[in-house]
């Protein structure tokens, strides 16, 4: 499953492009989507597989449903097989899905334990991060939101569960920002939390209303610590207020995971 939602083996195929923002490339490369976008086309370019870059989630693959890479899909099977072996009760919580990938592993991890009572809630603006709204001076500048390729429709992302038979009641969908979908979501108890905002903003909102319906023994897992500035001080500004100290540990140069004691 990780490695088909990685797309990890699928040797030569075609790569997202990425364009750098205010870049003579970025406005080319702008021109071409634009003219393109009504169309059945897409602006790809020819790559070769990176094992490394897919094993550690540092690139965008062009249609994989995960761009987290093995490595950290590895970590959210271990957070939920660890919940499982200790009861620890709770639900997966995704706050950033773009494709879905990783809730959909989450979901299959659960469905190969014939686990029937945690649900896997996705939440999601399904439109992109949003702009810097001015609360946070970390997020000054932040360009994730006019990433086109960050905006995935719930509906694409419901087809990608059905991909692979992994779309049923336990999977629940929040649509909308963080800030208006979560303080109110009808989430009860949380085992694994995984926090995939990019953002100061996107951190500390799934992080804030979320925290204190994760269990103990739970885990509370960030995507983009070692990747996005904003992220890792959203973290450590939230440890510092609650006097949290349990151990913060690495999975791989982005991601870093505690288990709440
Ligand atoms: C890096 S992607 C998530 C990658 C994903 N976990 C995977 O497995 O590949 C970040 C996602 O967070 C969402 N997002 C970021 N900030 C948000 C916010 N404040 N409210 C709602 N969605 C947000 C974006 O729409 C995007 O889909």
């Amino acid at each position: 499953m990780a490695k088909v939602l990685t797309r990890y083996g699928f040797e030569g195929r075609n790569a997202s492009v990425r364009f750098k923002p205010r870049s003579y490339e970025g406005y080319l490369w702008r021109m071409v989507r634009n003219a393109t976008r009504d169309r059945d086309l897409r602006v790809v370019e020819p790559g070769e597989l990176d094992r490394e870059a897919r094993e550690n989630g540092r690139d965008w693959p062009a249609d994989a449903e995960s761009m987290v890479g093995l490595k950290r899909l590895a970590n959210v099977r271990h957070c939920l097989e660890s919940v499982l072996a200790d009861s620890v009760p709770g639900d997966f919580v995704e706050t950033g899905a773009w494709r879905g990938g990783t809730c959909i592993y989450a979901r299959a991890v659960l469905a190969a334990h014939g686990v029937t009572d945690r649900d896997v809630w996705v939440a999601d603006s399904f439109e992109g991060l949003p702009a810097p709204d001015g609360r946070f001076a970390a997020d000054a500048g932040d360009q994730h939101h006019v990433e086109p390729d960050l905006a995935v429709s719930v509906e694409q992302v419901q087809d990608n569960f059905r991909r692979y038979d992994l779309l049923d009641d336990h999977v629940r969908f929040l649509v909308g920002w963080f800030a208006d979908t979560l303080p109110t979501a009808p989430i009860e108890q949380v085992a694994v939390l995984r926090l995939d905002g990019d953002m100061y903003s996107s951190t500390i909102d799934g992080l804030e209303p979320l925290y204190d319906k994760v269990s103990t023994g739970g885990y509370v897992v960030v995507d983009d610590y070692g990747a996005v500035k904003g992220c890792a001080q959203a973290i450590h500004d939230f440890r510092a207020r609650r006097g949290i100290t349990d151990e913060l540990v690495p999975i791989d140069w982005a991601g870093v995971y505690w288990r709440k004691s």
